[in-house]
């Protein structure tokens, strides 16, 4: 879910904080001063005669805004200096913003290995995630609305944003910076995860592609191969080591394909190739429309196993 009403991360528990103080404060003055504009407009004159007095300018006018602006700074200061900050023993992650995806790469740790993915973040709860975010080509923005603040994905520099995600669950980032035809359709899953869960996933991910089981697979293979998908993607463990698109070597792990845009099964998966640009006009990838049914549901199926 995405609601930046619904922190799970300092950041996000801040900025939460500030928008209903604001909202609220805001509110009720506007009524307030509203009241007093109608009344003072309508009530007859001699029960209206207070509102041009002294205490009254004296206090409404002066008094209150001078105590409540002057609570209202400290406060704002507050927010702004207290942002997450990584911790010692933060977990790296690189993001870089492309028309219209997001490559995801997860640095060697330690003694794990480097991991790449694409489209979805992974994350441990209660660990410090220091994000390192960059783009491939135009000015992006990364934002996680239930964990904080948005940062700009600016090419030629490296910018950082960090947060701790306080509970497990499956929440959503967008693009929150204009970058062309297909803005509105690059999203992402943030999945935070129990830490030893976490540890599996990226155990998982940390190895070679499946061998596909079934003679209908070994075709999605030959036919992902024969296609040229290898000059675009990485599908470790079979040759295929392209660099342009997104790593498609766990692709059937992840919960959602094109960036956010739809579950992720062999349905989908085929309607994609077979009509990429149809589906997201501008995106880098060509339609595979000449494909057989049968081919297709081959080429899908194969994507899909790749766990
Ligand atoms: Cu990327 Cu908007």
């Amino acid at each position: 879910m995405q609601s930046a009403l619904d922190p799970a991360g300092g950041d996000a528990s801040r900025i939460y904080w500030l928008t209903i103080i604001m909202t609220v404060g805001g509110t009720l003055i506007f009524l307030v001063v509203t009241t007093l504009l109608l009344y003072a407009i309508f009530a007859p004159h001699d029960r209206r005669r207070w509102l041009g007095g002294r205490q009254t300018i004296l206090y409404g006018g002066l008094v209150f805004p001078i105590v409540t602006l002057s609570a209202l700074l400290p406060y704002g200061l507050v927010v702004m200096r207290d942002t997450d900050v990584p911790q010692a023993g933060a977990l790296p992650i690189e993001v870089v913003g492309e028309q219209y995806w997001w490559r995801v790469r997860y640095p060697a740790d330690g003694e794990q290995p480097e991991v790449s993915t694409a489209n979805e973040i992974v994350v441990p709860i209660g660990r410090s995630i220091a994000v390192s975010v960059a783009s491939a080509d135009v000015i992006h923005s990364f934002w996680i609305p239930n964990f904080g603040g948005k940062i700009d994905m600016i090419p030629g520099r490296i910018n950082r944003l960090n947060f701790t995600a306080e509970r497990p669950g499956v929440y959503r980032g967008v693009c929150a910076e204009f970058c062309g035809d297909q803005h509105a359709r690059m999203a992402f899953d943030v999945i935070a995860l129990e830490p030893a869960a976490f540890d599996a996933w990226r155990a998982e991910q940390e190895k070679l592609a499946r061998e596909p089981e079934f003679p209908l697979l070994a075709r999605g293979r030959d036919l992902f191969r024969a296609g040229g998908c290898g000059s675009c993607h990485t599908v470790r463990g079979t040759g295929a080591n392209g660099q342009f698109g997104p790593d498609l070597t766990h692709v059937g792990s992840r919960r959602t394909i094109g960036a956010g845009q739809f579950p992720n099964n062999v349905g989908t998966l085929a309607g994609w190739i077979a009509n990429t640009q149809h589906i997201k006009p501008g995106a880098r990838m060509p339609s595979y429309g000449s494909l057989s049914g049968e081919d297709l549901r081959a080429l899908a199926g194969y994507m899909e196993s790749l766990k």
